[in-house]
């Protein structure tokens, strides 16, 4: 049987490159190989969003991103967190096999005490590790593709699975997450980690205009068009690379160093790379987004074939701790 591949996105905001290339892609690309296994996470989003239709509206926007960067519904399963509530029955079997002491390394949580906020934080911040140990661990999954910042929970989830193990004999399979490394930690428009919390996104499906606009906001050093240029330090061209092939990126590189290249010229060869990859996309987007009924029936197609995977795995699990009847 092929291994199981396994991801969520957190439908807050519109999914930015980062995003994209960081998981969706690569967990896209792994359908070929693995049996998929990707998910809306509606109960992590609950942790910060408290706002009905913008909820509905991001887990739909997630959705057809999916869907428009290739997931095949049919070979792969898609489907939205809080329609496998059970879930969270496995959420507190593990918290009751989780010391908060573990619980407190967790960077998030670590943040917000750094920022003297630890007391005011919600409890599911805190226990979203926990949370997000229960997603993994519920469909027997062999690798997690995600972004660096998410490595350190899939560690705690195999602790989890470890401990429960040690506790009640082998129950839970071990995962290991899956990160390419070449687009890790890609960079906003000021040069820094690109991340909602930053506010330097480049979201994926904006409108070419505000796409341009974005990328013409790009920092960078204040060189005059005549002086050369080095494209090691500037993020525009950074960006440039991740979208470019080999030659463009070359000739590129002597732009730059040539001199009489100025940064608006860089930043508009971006927009056309980048814009030509997107658009194709983009249009696929703007026709699965407008078509919510037909989102509605992927998710709920999705859900029933989780469910019956989850379902097994939980039913293991009640039974090795000893609830309900025999
Ligand atoms: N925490 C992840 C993020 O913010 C989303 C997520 C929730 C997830 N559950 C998951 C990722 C399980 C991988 C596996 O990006």
């Amino acid at each position: 049987m092929a291994k199981r591949s396994l991801s969520g996105i957190k439908p807050t905001g519109a999914p930015h490159l980062g995003n994209y290339l960081g998981m969706i892609r690569p967990a896209i690309e792994l359908q070929d190989s693995y049996d998929a296994f990707y998910f809306v996470a509606d109960y992590h989003a609950l942790t910060s969003t408290h706002d009905r239709a913008a909820m509905r509206a991001a887990t739909y926007d997630a959705t057809a991103i999916f869907l428009a960067f290739g997931l095949d519904p049919e070979r792969s399963v898609f489907w939205r967190q809080s329609d496998t509530p059970g879930v969270t029955e496995l959420t507190w079997v593990l918290s009751c096999m989780t010391s908060m002491g573990h619980l407190e390394r967790a960077h998030a949580y670590k943040a917000a005490r750094d920022r003297g906020e630890a007391g005011a934080i919600n409890h599911g911040v805190f226990s979203y590790p926990v949370l997000m140990a229960a997603d993994i661990l519920m469909y027997d999954s062999d690798v997690v593709p995600v972004g660096k910042d998410q490595v350190q929970h899939i560690e705690m989830a195999r602790d989890m699975a470890q401990r429960f193990n040690h506790t009640f004999g082998d129950t839970l399979k071990l995962p290991v997450p899956s990160m390419k490394e070449e687009v890790q930690t890609i960079i906003g428009t000021d040069g820094q980690k690109m991340s909602k919390s930053y506010d330097n996104t480049i979201p994926v499906f904006l409108p070419p205009k505000k796409l341009r606009k974005k990328l013409m906001a790009i920092q960078t050093d204040s060189k005059g068009m005549e002086e050369p240029k080095d494209p090691d330090t500037c993020n525009v061209f950074t960006l440039y690379k991740l979208f470019a092939d080999a030659d463009q990126v070359a000739q590129m590189r002597e732009n730059y160093t040539g001199g009489n290249y100025g940064y608006g010229h860089a930043k508009q060869a971006l927009f056309e790379v980048m814009d030509g990859h997107l658009a194709p996309y983009r249009e696929t987007y703007l026709t699965l987004r407008a078509d919510e009924d037909q989102l509605e029936d992927v998710l709920r197609d999705g859900a029933r074939r989780a469910r019956e995977v989850g379902g097994a795995v939980l039913e293991r699990v009640r039974e090795a701790v000893g609830l309900g009847g025999r």
